[in-house]
Parts: structure tokens; sequence; C-alpha cells
């Protein structure tokens, strides 16, 4: 026996079938059906080696509505096991405080910088092809000076482009925080240094 990387959230996932049994079907294709979300959602956060998702028998809760889930380690002060999980509550499970962190550990800024990142990309992508399929051929610096192209005059594409704007702002206040953070800490020391 020997040890093995493990990840930071391991998630498991109950796609148990039952025929024919008093404690009904099973959380079965509604179970399947959350596993994919799960998995293409850590994809495409670029997650997979710190997030995993298995699939397993039953985790003995059976809900009559979604599937069961088990997350480990558990969220801090909560359950492990969550159940009546629907594929619309996939992100919402991802998105749990760290296991195990606490306080500053949760707040801990390259994972915020990290996941704001990956949102932002997210979102910057599909305002650049919504801007494509309304003309062909734009680039991001066009798509940023939209008043140039009379086609984006398009509420759906301004609706995108809004978020992504309101994503920048939040983006940069957090930034804003976190600099005056690391000041504060520069300018009234880390406490370590004794009274007198
Ligand atoms: S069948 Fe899914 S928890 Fe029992």
């Amino acid at each position: 026996m020997r040890a093995a990387p493990s990840p930071r959230i391991h998630l498991f996932v109950c796609a148990n079938r039952r025929e024919g049994s008093p404690l009904g079907p099973g959380c079965a294709e509604r179970g399947d059906a959350l596993y994919d979300a799960l998995k293409s959602e850590v994809a495409v956060r670029r997650k997979v080696t710190e997030i995993w998702v298995t699939k397993t028998h039953c985790l003995g809760i059976c809900p009559k509505l979604g599937a069961t889930v088990a997350r480990y380690p558990a969220p801090p002060g909560t359950s492990a096991i969550r159940s009546d999980v629907e594929v619309g509550d996939a992100i919402a499970l991802l998105e749990e405080a760290p296991a195990g962190a606490t306080g500053s550990e949760s707040a801990s800024w390259s994972a915020i910088e990290e996941e704001l990142s990956a949102i932002e990309e997210l979102q910057t992508k599909k305002v650049l092809d919504l801007a494509r399929r309304l003309k062909p051929g734009l680039t991001m610096d066009d798509v940023q000076n939209p008043h140039d192209f009379p086609e984006l005059d398009d509420p759906d594409w301004h609706y995108a482009d809004g978020i992504l704007t309101g994503m920048k702002s939040v983006t940069t206040a957090l930034r804003g925080m976190q600099r005056r953070g690391e000041r504060d800490v520069r300018e009234g020391g880390d406490g370590s240094e004794g009274s007198e």
C-alpha cells in the first residue's frame, strides 16, 4: 500500500439503478446527467486535476428528485452528503467554499484571481463569438469599439458585453482591495514583532 496524489475536492455522484424495488429506481439517469454536467463544468474550468468526479452506486439516501452526491472533504461546518442535487445545481456544488479552508484561507487571492480570470475568459469568448455571428471576422479590438460596427447594435450582444464589463469592474475592485490589504499589512506589520 502506498499514498497517492489526491484531489482538492472529490465528488462521488450516485447513478445507481434499481428495478422493481420499493426503494424506487435509484438516482440512475438523473445521476448520469449530473455526472456529465459536473465533468464538463470541471473541464471548462480546467480543474480536472483538482476536482475529481466519480460515478458511484447507492449512497443511502435515494432521493425522489435529482441525485445524491458525496463531497470530500466536506465544506466546513456542513455535511459531506448533498441530496436532491439536480443538473442546475452543478455550478453551485463546485462553488461551495473549498474544503478545509476557513476565513482568510478560503479567500486566498490566488484562487480568487484564478476563478475570476477563468470566468472572464469564458465571457470574453462568448462576447466575441456572438459578435462574429453578427459580423463575421470581427476581432477583439473591433469588439472594443462597437460603435464602429452597426451590426453590433443588438440587444443580446449588448447584454453579454454588459456582463463582461460588470465582471471586469468586479475584478478591478477586488484587485484594488487586495492591493490595499497588502499595503495595510506592510504598513501595520504582520504582528510578528514584539510590542516593545
Ligand atoms: S440510489 Fe442514489 S443514493 Fe441510493
